[in-house]
């Protein structure tokens, strides 16, 4: 479904700790997620993945809106030894509404 912006800028607090986003957002814990819609995984410059989040991205993963769908419900089912320690987000609007907040920084 099509999410809410505003309501997934208040989602993204969960992800801010490690994730900066926007004009001007480095590398933190995670890696700066502006473009993320259709990245291939694991390709910003100077970030330091996982070897299962490189593999990932050798295999050929791009972080659609299913893929990122998928990976954001359960982050260790999706990419299994992925070095993001985030359990997921349970509700499906969350994760709708953070996808329509990312979108906004394509
Ligand atoms: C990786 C999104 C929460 C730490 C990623 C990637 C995405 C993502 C899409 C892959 C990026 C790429 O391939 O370039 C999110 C979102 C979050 C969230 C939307 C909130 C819902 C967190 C939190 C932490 C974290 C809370 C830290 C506790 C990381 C790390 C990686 C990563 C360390 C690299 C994973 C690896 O190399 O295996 N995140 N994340 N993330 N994230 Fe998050």
């Amino acid at each position: 479904a099509e999410g809410d912006a505003a309501k997934g800028e208040k989602v993204f607090r969960k992800c801010a700790a490690c994730h900066a986003v926007g004009e001007g957002a480095k590398n933190k814990v995670g890696p700066q997620l502006n473009g993320l819609i259709d990245r291939p995984a694991a390709t910003v410059e100077g970030y330091k993945y996982s070897k299962a989040m490189k593999a990932k991205g050798e295999e050929g993963l791009v972080w659609s809106e299913d893929n990122l769908h998928a990976y954001l419900t359960k982050p260790k089912d999706f990419v299994p030894k992925t070095k993001m320690a985030f359990a997921g987000l349970r509700k499906e609007a969350d994760i709708d509404n953070i996808i329509a907040y990312l979108k906004q920084y394509q």
